[in-house]
């Protein structure tokens, strides 16, 4: 099953070009919803106007070369590994489904627009990287959602308790389980249920993209952003417009380390 391409099946009931459509709606969706929010948040107006000032502070000017490694640097170690969730279950968690969220979505772009159709040719690798991609979001999404959310874990709140901002998370894991549990039905022959969880998995899709304005989706732009300018601060010496480090060696005890913290 996990080598066989949902897609090429699903074509036999509705037209390639109709996938290829949705695919472009769901990302004119996240476009929209994207820049409806920066413009209703304000927030690229206040990350451009902090490095304004920010640069006003700068202690050296940063030549293109330099500017260049910082990035690619932020990129590989910050944004590629989310460091800024430190070492543990937190930040696996969040790489397993980030990364298996980008197989699923590329390969499911792949699939459609390039072996879906009359005579495509058969796409064993991209078709196990469709399945992989959504057991590693299933694997690090449910691990989050029932273990490692603040909500569950330091305020004991219980794993079924949703607020709106669990949105992008739901929306995310009903994609990737209701995606594999229709590949599972469609190559079983169970078609009745095959339709069905085609059903879920349309309607999470619309979900998930059409959620933007509302959910935690776009934290995937920003945030990359956001760890860009704060490592380019760094270097330049305008901090962010923070005070400097103290002269003293910075000796405070364990603080908050003395504990795990659980008392939000
Ligand atoms: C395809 C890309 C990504 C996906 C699918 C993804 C997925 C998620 C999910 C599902 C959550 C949990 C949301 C919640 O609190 O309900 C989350 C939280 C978070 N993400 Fe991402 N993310 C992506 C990219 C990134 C990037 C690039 C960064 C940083 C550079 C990042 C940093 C974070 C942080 C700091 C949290 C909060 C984690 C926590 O509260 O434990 N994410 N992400």
């Amino acid at each position: 099953m996990i080598n066989a391409n949902p897609f090429s099946v699903l074509a036999e009931t509705i037209s390639p070009l109709a996938m290829q459509g949705f695919i472009i709606a769901m990302i004119i969706l996240i476009a929209a919803g994207t820049i409806i929010q920066m413009i209703s948040h304000k927030n690229l107006i206040y990350f451009f106007n902090n490095a304004k000032k920010a640069k006003l502070n700068a202690k050296k000017e940063l030549g293109v070369g330099e500017k260049a490694s910082i990035v690619a640097k932020t990129t590989v170690y910050d944004i590629g590994t989310t460091s800024e969730l430190g070492f543990g279950k937190r930040r696996l968690a969040h790489v397993l489904g980030m990364y298996g969220t980008i197989l699923f979505w590329v390969s499911s772009v792949v699939l459609i627009f390039s072996y879906t159709g009359v005579n495509s040719p058969s796409a064993d690798i991209w078709s196990i990287l469709w399945h992989g991609g959504a057991i590693l979001t299933c694997i690090g999404g449910y691990w989050f959602w029932f273990f490692l959310r603040v909500d569950v874990s330091a305020e004991a709140h219980p794993w079924y308790r949703i607020i709106k901002a669990d949105l992008f998370v739901l929306a995310l894991l009903a994609c990737s389980t209701f995606g594999l549990l229709w590949s599972y039905t469609q190559f079983n022959g169970q078609m009745v249920l095959s339709y069905l969880f085609l059903t879920l998995f349309i309607l999470s899709n619309l979900i998930l993209f059409g959620g933007v304005y509302w959910s935690k989706f776009a934290h995937m732009f920003y945030k990359p952003g956001a760890a860009i300018q704060k490592n380019l601060a760094e270097a330049d010496g305008s901090r962010d417009n923070l005070p400097p480090p103290a002269d003293a060696p910075e000796q405070f005890g364990l603080g908050i380390k003395r504990e795990e913290p659980k008392h939000y």
